[in-house]
């Protein structure tokens, strides 16, 4: 838990309870171009409008949220290691690297809590979308809501740093 702000309350609770404060949701190639990019998959909002959605989603769980996106696989990747370090829990959307990047894996692997999203159901999709290489070392995964699948994975951090 190197990096994590521990108060003699949260110490107490458990590893876990200190460091859910901060919440870093990374998203991976295309996902800048929500909202240009097949709407009808992917709905009509833009990556701000996500951005914002989950700012404000976090903040009424009481969660300090950093929302990224970038198109390269060694940038998620060092972002993923920045996470382990610091402890930081992750909601990542994987997007097409979710089929395949076993980088993307073993990176994930090593940080504590990831939850994997998905805006589209993409076990309901093409044949090379039902195959993820990232759920089995994530936490838990949640696909097929929309921009709720990000509220939904906040609200499960939530739950398990009350667990903690
Ligand atoms: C996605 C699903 C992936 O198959 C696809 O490559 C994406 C987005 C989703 O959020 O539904 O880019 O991760």
């Amino acid at each position: 838990m190197a990096g994590a702000p521990v108060t003699a309350a949260a110490h107490a609770a458990g590893p876990e309870a200190a460091a859910i404060t901060k919440v870093w949701v990374l998203n991976g190639p295309n996902l800048g171009r929500l909202g240009a990019r097949e709407p009808e998959v992917y709905g009509k909002a833009d990556f701000g409008a996500l951005q914002a959605d989950c700012r404000r989603w976090g903040a009424r769980l009481g969660f300090e949220v950093d929302v990224r996106q970038t198109d390269s696989e060694a940038q998620l990747v060092a972002w993923l290691h920045d996470a382990a370090d610091a402890a930081i829990p992750v909601v990542l959307n994987p997007a097409a690297f979710t089929h395949y990047s076993y980088a993307l894996r073993d990176a994930v692997a090593q940080v504590p809590v990831v939850i994997e999203v998905h805006i589209s159901n993409p076990a309901a999709r093409e044949e090379f979308r039902q195959t993820s290489v990232i759920s089995a070392v994530a936490t838990g995964t949640i696909a097929g809501f929309g921009f709720g699948s990000y509220y939904l994975a906040l609200s499960a951090l939530r739950r398990l740093a009350a667990s903690a």
